[in-house]
């Protein structure tokens, strides 16, 4: 299949392309588009067959179910089956937007796009050019990452090329994402509501809405009884090829213990990749060093991370260390991407 890339930032032409794109998914084709958080692979959600084609597009396992994007609030209405007060409240606050609800669904929407469950994951994305793209494809795309599965989400369309081309019909280019990482995910089936997936509408912003909220607590360790929620979040995620390990603590201390062991591993003939504040790049003895943007500015880690675990890979870098980021505000998502890259492999050096 021969993939078409169009740029759809000051297209003079932007509504021939929407309908153009609109027009592959409404036969039931695959169209890669920009969003604020990551490029989605978009699919007709009501249309088993093009879910289909999307898990096989991804090499995803097709029990891991897809997000149904939505362009207007009453869309929301027609594959839900219960719309809580609650959720109205939370789209009014954080919609269009990185947010995500898991509702009820009705029978409109196929267990295929759902991975067999019996409720439906929907987010109405802040984009203009994802919005109109929706509407044109008829108002339901269900769409995951556009990254083969197990690689970083795509935060540029070139890594969606990387990844999709010849598997797609179409690649909407939209620039590099503003945010970076995946968008929130909130389960409203049960009696309170619970974050299954960290993302920039953090914890505090949901709970001044809500009162109460909770965090699956899968995601927070390795060694949960439970498996995620989510079922994407029990896959090993975000894997760069080299071996990853986080260092946190006092941040000269850290910079010394990363370059000790960047010495031994060196002398052992990997090739090292380091991840660090801006502050701190210059200092560290690597092959290749990444800075992730200045301390404290984790939206700048957000917005770099993939990007950056994408060019390790390409680097053939095989040893990793990643400087520890704040949990402030978005930080909590990214140290969430962070440990998953890292297989959960971190280390506190003695803070005194
Ligand atoms: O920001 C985003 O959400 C991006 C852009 C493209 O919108 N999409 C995205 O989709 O990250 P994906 O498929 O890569 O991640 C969706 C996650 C998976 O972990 C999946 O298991 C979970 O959402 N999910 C989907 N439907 C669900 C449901 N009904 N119940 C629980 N988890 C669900
Ligand atoms: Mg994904």
């Amino acid at each position: 299949m021969n993939t078409k890339m169009i740029l759809v930032n000051d297209q003079k032409n932007i509504d021939e392309v929407m309908q153009e794109a609109g027009a592959v998914i409404k036969a039931g084709g695959l169209v890669a588009f920009p969003t604020e958080t990551v490029y989605g692979l978009g699919g007709d959600a009501l249309n088993e067959a093009s879910s289909e084609k999307i898990y096989r597009a991804k090499g995803r396992p097709s029990d891991n179910p897809l997000i149904v994007h939505i362009s207007r609030w009453e869309d929301l209405l027609l594959i839900t089956r219960e719309v809580p007060p609650l959720a109205k409240q939370l789209s009014d606050a954080f919609w269009p937007g990185p947010f995500t609800m898991v509702l009820k669904k009705s029978d409109r929407v196929p267990l295929t796009t759902t991975g067999g469950l019996d409720t439906v994951a929907v987010r109405m994305p802040g984009h203009q050019a994802a919005l109109a793209f929706i509407k044109a494809a008829g108002g339901f795309v269900a769409a995951p990452s556009a990254n083969t599965s197990g690689k970083p989400s795509p935060t540029l369309a070139q890594h969606v090329w990387e990844d999709m081309n010849g598997k797609i019909e179409m690649i909407l280019d939209g620039g590099a994402v503003g945010i970076g990482v995946e968008s929130t995910i909130l389960d409203l089936t049960g009696e309170v509501p619970v974050i299954l997936r960290p993302g920039s509408v953090t914890e505090q912003m949901i709970r001044e809405v809500s009162g109460k909220v909770e965090t699956d607590q899968a995601l927070s360790s390795t060694d949960s009884e439970e498996p995620p929620k989510a079922p994407g979040m029990k896959y090993r995620h975000y894997a760069p090829k080299g071996r990853m390990t986080i260092l946190s603590g006092d941040s000269s201390q850290v910079m010394e213990e990363i370059n000790r062991r960047l010495k031994a591993d060196r002398e052992a003939g990997e090739k090292t990749g380091v991840i660090a504040a801006e502050e701190s790049a210059s200092r560290y003895h690597a092959d290749v060093v990444k800075s992730a943007g200045a301390r404290g500015d984790e939206g700048a880690a957000a917005r770099q991370l993939y990007r950056i675990l994408r060019e390790f890979d390409e680097d053939g870098v095989t040893v990793i260390y990643s400087e520890a980021f704040s949990s402030n505000g978005i930080g909590q998502a990214v140290m969430n991407r962070l440990l998953k890259a890292a297989g959960h492999h971190i280390e506190y050096l003695n803070e005194e």
